[in-house]
């Protein structure tokens, strides 16, 4: 009778129960797998013009520091970190334009969903890496610390200053390019093994079967390249002394 219920229950919600180990996993739809745009210019980098884009310059610099000496060249432990911290601020941002929208009865121009969407590109990330990674005790008790202070930093500094969060976001996605290119100088010099890549990365990016750790870290350093120009294009707005919906939210931007 149980076993019954909750066989209806999986296949209501087209989930696969393994009545061994009574785990289940869900398919990805169509809807949510997308192949990545490798063609993006990796290069391009907004210089810092007013204080402000110099402060979220140099805090992310200064970031960089404690992050390098930590990690030092565990590039697929220190992926899988610093994704835990990078599919933050979209959620964050998304949640208090979610909130504006509701407050104000007015539309996002579609800046929540694009939001939204890069906090769940960002998770994939980690579910992704924590599939070649296996984080330590000490380093998950450090992401729930970074967490409880950075969520909260970001709250507020979303809420004092937009222009200033996103911009300090695409100097973070900046510099998360420059941590995949090493990343893939170390898969290319044979100093971290070219494992086969996860089932979910390959669903997800729809790549072919036989890819690789190194396709895989392609694609998401191309995710990354697409998040800078976002949250750049995004404080640009506000320095126009717009708000987000006035400008054409880059939805579906990969
Ligand atoms: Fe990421
Ligand atoms: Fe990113």
């Amino acid at each position: 009778m149980l076993w019954n219920s909750v066989h209806v229950f999986f296949s209501f919600w087209d989930l696969k129960i393994d009545p061994v180990l009574m785990v289940c996993s869900m398919k990805l739809k169509p809807w949510e797998t997308y192949s990545a745009d490798l063609s993006i210019d990796l290069k391009k980098h907004h210089v810092p013009a007013t204080f402000l884009d110099k402060m979220a310059y140099w805090m992310v610099k200064a970031l960089r520091f404690p992050t390098d000496l930590f990690f030092q060249r565990r590039y697929g432990c220190r992926a899988m970190m610093l994704e835990t911290v990078a599919a933050v601020p979209g959620m964050v941002g998304g949640m208090l334009l979610h909130c504006k929208s509701l407050r104000r009865f007015e539309h996002s121009g579609g800046w929540i969903k694009t939001l939204l969407d890069e906090a769940e590109n960002e998770r994939m990330h980690l579910m992704t890496f924590m599939e070649v990674a296996k984080p330590r005790w000490y380093e998950r008790a450090l992401v729930i610390t970074v967490q409880g202070v950075f969520l909260n930093a970001y709250f507020l500094g979303y809420i004092i200053s937009p222009k200033f969060a996103h911009r300090m976001v695409g100097y973070l996605e900046e510099e998360a390019i420059h941590s995949y290119t090493e990343f893939l100088k170390e898969l290319d010099k044979g100093n971290i093994e070219n494992v086969p890549a996860p089932a979910i990365a390959v669903d997800y990016w729809r790549l072919p079967p036989d890819a690789t750790l190194r396709d895989v870290v392609l694609v998401v350093r191309a995710d990354e390249a697409h998040h800078r120009d976002v949250n750049h294009f995004a404080s640009d707005i506000h320095y126009q002394g717009r708000e987000l919906k006035e400008a054409p939210a880059p939805i579906g931007y990969h």
